[in-house]
């Protein structure tokens, strides 16, 4: 944490997780930026942007290449060099258009297992979809239990308590989903919902039959999941994807504290080499030339860019031609977009399951 005081009395913080964060190809030691606030007496004379200043040296000190956030107010992030990095979704799905459009083999049994044997078999899944995904960080037992599994009335919103599924197969867990029932009825008719907080596979037969599970339960009306992915298999698999009412928002935004170091920890997809000229006046050490592999060089760039733009495609959440679109990337050598978009592209959507 840092904090700003006024006479002694803190007046402002700004607090940092140390995440393993997946990228394409590995993971990266990540500051995960969480409870930014300056009270309301002391706003808007520079308090949030020198606490910005003392986190991102202190990051940079550390050796942790980059620094992750969900904004509650996304317009202030930017000028920190911070680029929307993934986008999610929501859906609200009513269960009685929920068919899929071909029936699934159904795989494996599902369990519906206590808080504890929980805390053994969703990390077990958990780790596996992690290492696979870019934009997962990993949890420690201590994450899983006080903020996962912990399931004080408070989170609750008056809904149902926090319910645990685990599929498996061959007595290994393959799938889960932490879910809550909340029961209504209206003139004798259910209209209540399965508010899913989080569900997913580590293999894709797995992740479709727990979300089957979680459309098939009775008494339920309609199914609601927030933060999912946007390659999410739902949007393939239902006979009426306008029905999932998918909506979609602003996901993790990324900042590359380190430039070099970024880019030399995540893989590529070609062997192809570019130059990119770095734009970064709030991160002056950045402020350079650099190869794709994170070197710093004297060599004419190929693209010219600010450092959000490089926190924009880092996970491969969007494209260098998307950013070109939007004035955000200037191609100086012809075709210089495409081998980008190349050396970049990624088989997954980048995920964050949890605003941290
Ligand atoms: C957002 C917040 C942290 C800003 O703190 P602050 O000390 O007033 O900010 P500063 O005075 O240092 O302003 C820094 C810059 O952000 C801009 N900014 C400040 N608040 C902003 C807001 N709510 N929306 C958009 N821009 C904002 C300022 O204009 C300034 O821009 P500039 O440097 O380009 O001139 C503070 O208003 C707050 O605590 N809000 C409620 C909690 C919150 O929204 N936290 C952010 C969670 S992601």
């Amino acid at each position: 944490m840092h904090v700003a005081t006024d006479n002694g009395s803190i007046v402002g913080g700004a607090g940092a997780f140390q995440f393993d964060l997946t990228v394409p190809g590995g993971s990266v030691r990540t500051a995960g930026v969480t409870v930014v606030g300056v009270l309301p007496s002391h706003r808007r004379r520079g308090i949030l942007r020198e606490m910005m200043r003392a986190q991102l040296d202190d990051i940079q000190e550390r050796g942790e290449p980059l620094a992750a956030l969900w904004a509650s107010e996304a317009s202030i992030y930017r000028r920190y060099g911070y680029g929307l990095a993934a986008l999610c979704g929501d859906m609200n799905i009513p269960r009685t258009h929920s068919d899929f459009v071909r029936p699934v083999e159904r795989k494996g049994t599902v369990r519906i297992v206590g808080h504890d044997e929980a805390l053994t078999l969703c990390p077990a899944v958990y780790d596996r979809v992690c290492a696979e995904t870019p934009g997962m960080f990993a949890r420690t037992r201590e994450w899983w239990k006080s903020r996962v599994l912990d399931d004080p009335e408070w989170r609750r919103f008056g809904g149902g308590e926090l319910s645990v599924a685990v599929l498996e197969e061959d007595g290994r867990p393959q799938a889960y989903a932490l879910y809550r029932l909340n029961f209504s009825y209206e003139d004798g008719v259910p209209t209540g919902k399965v508010v899913v907080l989080e569900a997913m596979g580590a293999e894709p037969e797995a992740e479709i039959a727990v979300w089957r599970f979680l459309l098939d339960i009775d008494w339920m009306a309609s199914i609601e999941a927030e933060l999912l992915p946007l390659d999410h298999p739902l949007l393939l698999l239902a006979a009426e994807p306008g029905r999932l009412r998918f909506r979609v928002g602003d996901g993790i935004f990324l900042r590359l504290v380190d430039v070099g170091a970024a880019l030399a920890a995540r893989s590529f997809a070609t062997d192809d080499d570019l130059v990119f000229e770095v734009a970064d006046t709030f991160c002056p050490w950045n402020d350079a030339c650099f190869t794709v592999r994170g070197q710093k060089t004297m060599g004419e760039p190929d693209l010219r860019l600010p450092v959000d733009t490089l926190g924009s495609v880092y996970l491969g959440g969007f494209t260098f031609r998307q950013l070109a679109r939007v004035g955000r990337v200037e191609e100086v050598s012809e075709g210089a977009l495409d081998r980008a978009d190349a050396l970049f592209r990624t088989e997954r959507a980048p995920w964050c399951p949890e605003i941290f």
